[in-house]
């Protein structure tokens, strides 16, 4: 299949990030939100981002409206009629983005490949709310998006080898490196990434040091980019609970139990940067540990 479009469904931080992907590596994207104000947010968060690039002078300012002009707002899934590739990019919920799909199914002709971002969901259980669950693929993109190599293209018990071929040409398109993972919770990266985050926490919860130095633990002493702590708050610690429970259900073992801790600050609405407040407080200039 020549995919020419793209379909991308969700405007939060991994769908704009997404977006942005597809519309540097050519593609025609049309980005979808429930409302005007999350889509028209994602696309001036994607034009600082390219502002950013051309700075550097990587990208002229033809190159930037042009990479602009490629990216659609669409806030009827109808939009997606045209889609050669739908990617799902709707919050980590099981039940929401079935619902997605399911629509969707409804809307799209028959070949369009249905790609979900789930970090930790099972793609074979996505697919059986469609009717095409050999084009139902996992390709899962790190945040940020833009700037994270790696793209996990899921396999789904029912998905064909032709639809693996068609997330691996996007993924190479965009200039990302591919691993392929087999349907089990939480697939290669994400059941390696979330327990290590859960064990950070776990630590801040159990007093053995400060958010700052276990962070540093990480940063200084594992050569990670980022620390636990400041790499949940990145994600968001709602998804980061999600997940977390995905797996514990999945596998049964009390090693992806989410700390309490978490599940606390999910209560209290402290998401991480998002919501302003998460481990770290990102009200001022330079962030500073919440707790
Ligand atoms: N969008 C686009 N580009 C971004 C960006 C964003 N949100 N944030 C940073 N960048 C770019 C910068 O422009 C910069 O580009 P150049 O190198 O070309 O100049 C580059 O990334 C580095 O950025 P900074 O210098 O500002 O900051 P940094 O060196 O501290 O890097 C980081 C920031 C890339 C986020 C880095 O800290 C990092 O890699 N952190 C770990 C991220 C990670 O582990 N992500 C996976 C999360 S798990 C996940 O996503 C799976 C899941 O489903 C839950």
């Amino acid at each position: 299949m020549d995919v020419k479009n793209i379909f991308v469904v969700g405007a939060g931080q991994m769908g704009s990030g997404i977006a942005q992907v597809a519309a540097q590596a050519g593609f025609e994207v049309l980005l979808h939100d429930v409302e005007e104000k999350i889509v028209v947010g994602a696309k001036e968060k994607i034009r600082k981002q390219l502002e950013r690039v051309k700075e550097k002078g990587r990208l002229t300012a033809e190159e930037l409206e042009a990479i602009l002009g490629r990216i659609r707002p669409a806030l009827d899934l109808s939009a997606g009629k045209g889609a050669d590739v739908v990617i799902e990019a709707v919050f980590e919920k099981e039940e929401i983005k079935k619902e997605a799909l399911k629509k969707l199914d409804g809307i799209c002709p028959p070949k369009t490949v249905f790609a979900s971002n789930t970090s930790s969901i099972s793609i074979t259980r996505l697919a059986t709310v469609t009717k095409r669950p050999d084009k139902v693929v996992g390709m899962h993109f790190f945040n940020p998006a833009p700037v994270m190599k790696l793209i996990e293209i899921v396999r789904g018990y029912l998905t064909s080898e032709e639809t693996i071929g068609i997330a691996r040409s996007i993924a190479a398109a965009m200039g990302k490196e591919t691993i392929l993972a087999k349907d089990y919770p939480g697939f290669l990266s994400t059941r390696i990434g979330m327990p290590l985050i859960n064990e950070g926490i776990l630590a801040l919860y159990q007093g053995l040091g400060s958010v700052e130095d276990i962070d540093k633990a990480n940063r200084l002493g594992l050569n990670h980019p980022m620390g636990p702590l400041e790499l949940a708050d990145l994600v968001g610690l709602d998804t980061i609970l999600n997940v977390l429970e995905i797996l514990y259900e999945g596998h049964g073992e009390q090693k992806y139990f989410p700390c309490p801790l978490l599940r606390q600050m999910v209560d209290a609405g402290h998401l991480g940067r998002k919501s302003g407040r998460g481990f770290y407080d990102y009200s001022g200039k330079e962030k500073k540990p919440a707790l």
